[in-house]
């Protein structure tokens, strides 16, 4: 079997790339190499059915048609875009850009080879400020960022192409995923362009001694901190996969479907279950970050349904994902 899979030098193309050569697929990863690393390439590389194109797919619509049509794969799994939502405030044009282009040329390419399958990293960001928690696909997209929005847009180019030929297609709104995955060659940790995330500036803090910034405690949560659905990046790889040949089998229909666990964490109860597995750290409150949701649960409930996916990881098993 072959996947394309976009965006595979990035933390959750790269690792869902190493699941699907353990798996013994052929992947033909293409990345730009602006933000993804070097060495989860390097681990990806030691695989015989590992390919590798250098490519721009926002402007390289001809390249990228080529290299669809020699090679041929049984479905693709976009991941790549930019993926920071402050970032995305700061610059938008650049957000919507990339990420609204390089989907629009991978259909235009995947279309013009006929390949039918993909599965689209989308978000929960495109629910903005959910009005009710857990969160249903059908709840109303609203995004409150460009990021938010650029995923919205995303999701209608695969629309609109499902409207012209057969494509089976999901997608997949992640909620929060963190931690490192194990596989064959070993662990391959979750790694990001810069370290804004919960669980990598805790572990920042816990190894580099760094104090741990706690953004909002005035928030109408039940102890004043942001709540999220944090899901364990193996579980997620393993939705990807479960998902990819559901599809490919005809199994599912295609549309969205939340990527979580069903229960959520206050960034509080983050920090408690990381002093207990790491030891103690500096902690001190700080203001809002903008654009923060008070709470982020999905209601993982529909993909259940259509696959029997149930997540097998703890909050308590990302954190220690990341011991050496
Ligand atoms: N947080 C802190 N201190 C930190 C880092 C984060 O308190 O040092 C808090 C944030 O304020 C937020 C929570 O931890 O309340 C989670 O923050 P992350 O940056 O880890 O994740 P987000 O919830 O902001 O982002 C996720 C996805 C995005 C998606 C977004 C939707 O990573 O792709 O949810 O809002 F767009």
């Amino acid at each position: 079997m072959k996947v394309i899979i976009t965006g595979v030098a990035g933390y959750l193309g790269s690792a869902t790339a190493y699941k699907f050569l353990d798996k013994g697929y052929q992947v033909l990863g293409i990345d730009f190499m602006k933000r993804g690393q070097g060495e989860a390439l390097e681990l990806l590389s030691t695989f015989k059915g590992f390919h590798f194109a250098l490519l721009d797919l926002a402007s390289e619509l001809n390249r990228l048609k080529e290299i669809v049509k020699y090679f041929k794969p049984d479905g693709v799994i976009h991941f790549a875009a930019y993926a920071l939502v402050e970032e995305s405030m700061r610059y938008p044009y650049e957000y919507i850009y990339n990420n609204t282009l390089s989907t629009l040329n991978l259909l235009e390419a995947m279309y013009r080879s006929g390949v039918k399958t993909i599965v689209f990293s989308s978000s929960a960001a495109v629910y903005g400020i959910p009005q009710r928690v857990p969160i249903k696909e059908e709840d109303p997209l609203e995004p409150i960022n460009p990021y938010g929005a650029s995923k919205v847009i995303g999701e209608y180019v695969l629309k609109a192409y499902a409207s012209v030929y057969p494509l089976r297609y999901a997608l997949l709104r992640y909620f929060n995923p963190a931690g490192s995955i194990e596989g064959s060659r070993g662990k391959l940790r979750e790694h990001h362009f810069t370290i804004t995330h919960l669980v990598p500036k805790l572990m920042e803090a816990i190894r580099e001694g760094k104090t741990f910034k706690i953004f909002g405690t005035d928030y109408p949560t039940r102890d004043g901190t942001p709540v999220r659905d944090l899901i364990h990046v193996e579980d997620l790889v393993d939705a990807h996969i479960t998902v990819f040949e559901a599809l490919l089998r005809e199994e599912i229909p295609s549309g969205a479907y939340n990527i979580g666990t069903g229960r959520g964490y206050s960034v509080r109860e983050v920090v408690e279950t990381a002093k207990r597995i790491y030891g103690d750290f500096k902690v001190e409150e700080a203001p809002r970050r903008p654009g923060d949701p008070p709470e982020l649960i999905a209601d993982p409930s529909k993909l259940r349904e259509h696959t029997g996916f149930q997540v097998k990881h703890s909050l308590e098993d990302i954190l220690r994902s990341w011991k050496d």
